[in-house]
């Protein structure tokens, strides 16, 4: 067996990040579109066979590519006992913060470690990984580490295992570049820390009037409910780029990375997300990367989590994937009188107040169900009920139940970092999205429904 841990012990740091925001830490995040479920579920919808097989709980590997301090990392590790995972980041102190949390867990099944990306193929074992999940990294680097980034997820993945990539995209950011090159530009002359540069380049660009209303109005709405270390991250990058998706194909494909999909329910059904001239116009463009450049840019779309498999991975026949989607669980993420039946989409509103959406939403008030143990339903309604819900953000895929012992370490750990430290908790059906600061009272039917 591999001793990944030594492998990635002791890699020294000390050239800073090319131009990436090194003197603060990021903060604690956990993405619930790179969660094995979330991503098994997306494939089956694509008709690909999960990296872990038909059964679930099954030993795996996550490597997690740019894993900021690791805490969503340590989330996962926690609700998946049966998977190792392992964190890798240029910013020693993010390394440092991650691996204390997880030392006072105590959890043995996660490995963090130093590496700038140019050096990390170099020291990590190749073919090891079911999954690697990258994001808030292709976007923020230049174009060597963004070589660098894909180079290392298609060494580390064994064939058929999945790259999950999110980025700011193309043409969703157009209005804020010029934004975003004034701030730095203004905050490079300001000295204190990173959020103080920004903070600073901040009024100083508001004072020169640059920009109209919508741009203040957006900025100051994200920075009332996003982390305060969040923005200098973002605004002061030297490298950051929104990407085309059809540059991030072309440079996927260098290293036979196989478009499968995307990890967020956005796209999930073209039916769903795309007016039917906008089907017709993308049914008509050959090339895949400008077919999607050309969603893009029919949607407006900002930001995007794209999957590729290592190799072609393994295609389920029709019956095959219905047999896999029937299987998978699902969670609530809202209480059932809470739930609309509507999906805001890019085509506009999808309403699906139906007998199968309402058993759907029935059934998994409880707690988390396999969709095929709902009753009554046939299997096209279940489908199309759960992609509309799904799409609707009203539930989410979870694994089937496990033991996971460290859940109350891992939550008084989290609780210990401070309010609102982290948005996610763990379960026994995996890790579940939660507000930040929502940890320290989640009451009895918040876990009964989330299998917390
Ligand atoms: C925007 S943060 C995203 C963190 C985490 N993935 C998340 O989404 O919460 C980008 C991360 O990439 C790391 N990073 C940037 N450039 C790097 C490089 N050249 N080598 C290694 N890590 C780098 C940073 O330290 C930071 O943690």
């Amino acid at each position: 067996m591999i001793d990944v841990a030594a492998a990635v012990e002791g890699c020294a740091v000390d050239r800073g990040l090319d131009g990436y925001v090194a003197d603060s830490l990021y903060p604690s995040n956990f993405h619930a579109a790179f969660a094995p479920p979330n991503i098994d579920a997306m494939l089956a919808q694509a008709g690909i066979a999960s990296p872990r097989g038909p059964a679930r709980r099954r030993p795996f590997t996550m490597v997690d590519i740019g894993c900021g301090d690791g805490v969503g990392l340590i989330l996962n590790a926690a609700a998946h006992p049966e998977g190792h995972f392992i964190g890798i980041d240029g910013n020693p102190d993010h390394i440092a913060h991650g691996r204390a949390v997880a030392a006072r867990v105590g959890l043995s099944n996660i490995d963090l470690a130093s590496h700038y990306f140019a050096d990390a193929r170099a020291a990590l074992p190749a073919g090891i990984a079911d999954y690697v999940q990258c994001q808030g990294v292709l976007a923020w680097v230049g174009e060597a580490n963004r070589g660098h980034v894909l180079a290392l997820s298609a060494q580390l993945l064994k064939p058929g295992g999945v790259l999950a990539v999110g980025y700011n995209c193309l043409p969703g950011w157009t209005p804020i570049l010029a934004f975003q090159q004034m701030l730095r530009a203004l905050a490079a002359g300001i000295d204190g820390t990173p959020g103080e540069r920004f903070e600073g380049g901040l009024a100083a660009l508001r004072e020169t009037g640059l920009f109209d209303a919508g741009h203040w109005e957006w900025i100051d709405g994200l920075r009332d409910h996003l982390p305060a270390d969040y923005f200098a991250h973002e605004y002061l990058n030297a490298n950051w780029t929104p990407l085309w998706s059809g540059a991030v194909l072309d440079a996927a494909a260098a290293y036979g990375l196989v478009p499968a999909g995307q990890a967020r329910p956005g796209r999930l059904r073209p039916d769903f997300a795309f007016k039917a001239a906008w089907r017709k116009t993308l049914a008509a463009i050959a090339s895949p990367a400008a077919r999607e450049c050309a969603a893009d840019l029919l949607t407006g779309t900002w930001f995007r989590t794209d999957l590729f498999l290592k190799g072609a991975g393994r295609a389920l026949a029709p019956a095959e994937r219905d047999r896999a989607r029937l299987a998978g669980w699902w969670a609530a993420t809202q209480p059932a009188d809470a739930v609309h039946f509507e999906a805001r989409t890019s085509a506009g509103t999808i309403r699906f107040d139906n007998d199968a959406a309402r058993a759907i939403v029935r059934a998994l008030a409880g707690g988390p169900q396999p969709l095929g143990a709902i009753e009554g339903i046939g299997s096209a309604d279940l489908f199309n009920a759960i992609d509309a819900l799904f799409m609707a953000g009203a539930v989410v895929p979870v694994d089937p139940p496990a033991d996971v012992p460290l859940a109350a370490a891992t939550h008084a750990a989290l609780l210990a970092m401070g309010a609102g430290a982290v948005n996610g908790c763990v379960g026994r059906h995996g890790v579940a999205r939660i507000a930040r600061g929502a940890l320290a009272d989640l009451d009895a039917e918040n876990r009964g429904r989330l299998g917390i």
